[in-house]
């Protein structure tokens, strides 16, 4: 398939619904260290309400990163800002490609974690988190750098598409 111009309407759903998905599990994290802890102690599950919302939103994000990388693939999109330095854009596609990559390490490594009793992986787990924070930061400083001082009108490509569907 010849690369597209701008991202499809079903990539900018995504995009935005794991954004809030994301969010939701930083800011509910600590509600899965009950359960959590109770296993670690006993060697027995308890999956406390906590639990149960931080598995199911973090495997829901595997999910949909499976799923937004793959549509990635079939509809490949020019990302290529005319006139931006050429070390800024690699940095970017360094910073997204990081991005898939810890979002479908983290709820795999905390998979591991709860369910194959690898109490080290979920070390590795708040590490990510903590990581992919970063990226985050990262990320959307430079989204809001091309809305506000470049005025390129890059984030629109992340707000409105003309095509409908994938
Ligand atoms: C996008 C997906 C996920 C994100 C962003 C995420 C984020 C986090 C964060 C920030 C913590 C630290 C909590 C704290 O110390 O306050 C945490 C802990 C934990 N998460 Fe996740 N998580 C995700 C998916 C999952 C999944 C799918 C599982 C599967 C069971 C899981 C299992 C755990 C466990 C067991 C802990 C406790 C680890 C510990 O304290 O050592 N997480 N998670
Ligand atoms: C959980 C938070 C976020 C994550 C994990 C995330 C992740 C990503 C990834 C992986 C891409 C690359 C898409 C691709 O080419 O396949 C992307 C693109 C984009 N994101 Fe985010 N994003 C987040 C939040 C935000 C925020 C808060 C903004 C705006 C302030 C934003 C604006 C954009 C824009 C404008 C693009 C398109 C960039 C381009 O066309 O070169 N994102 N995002």
């Amino acid at each position: 398939m010849p690369p597209a111009s701008e991202y499809a309407a079903a990539q900018i759903r995504i995009h935005w619904a794991m954004m809030a998905l994301i969010t939701f599990q930083y800011l509910l994290s600590y509600s899965v260290l009950p359960g959590w802890h109770y296993l670690i102690t006993t060697n027995d599950f308890f999956f406390t309400p906590g639990v149960i919302v931080h598995v199911v939103i973090g495997t829901l994000v595997l999910a949909l990163v499976v799923w937004r990388m793959a549509m990635r693939l079939r509809h490949p999109v020019v990302t290529e800002i005319e006139g931006f330095d050429p070390w800024l854009e690699k940095l970017s596609h360094l910073v997204h490609l990081c991005a898939y990559a810890v979002m479908i390490a983290i709820p795999l490594t905390g998979l591991v974690a709860y369910f194959g009793d690898l109490i080290p992986m979920s070390v590795v787990h708040n590490v990510l988190a903590l990581g992919l924070l970063g990226l985050i930061g990262v990320h959307a400083s430079g989204a809001l750098y091309h809305q506000f001082i470049r005025h390129d009108g890059l984030l629109m490509r992340m707000v409105k598409s003309e095509s409908s569907g994938q």
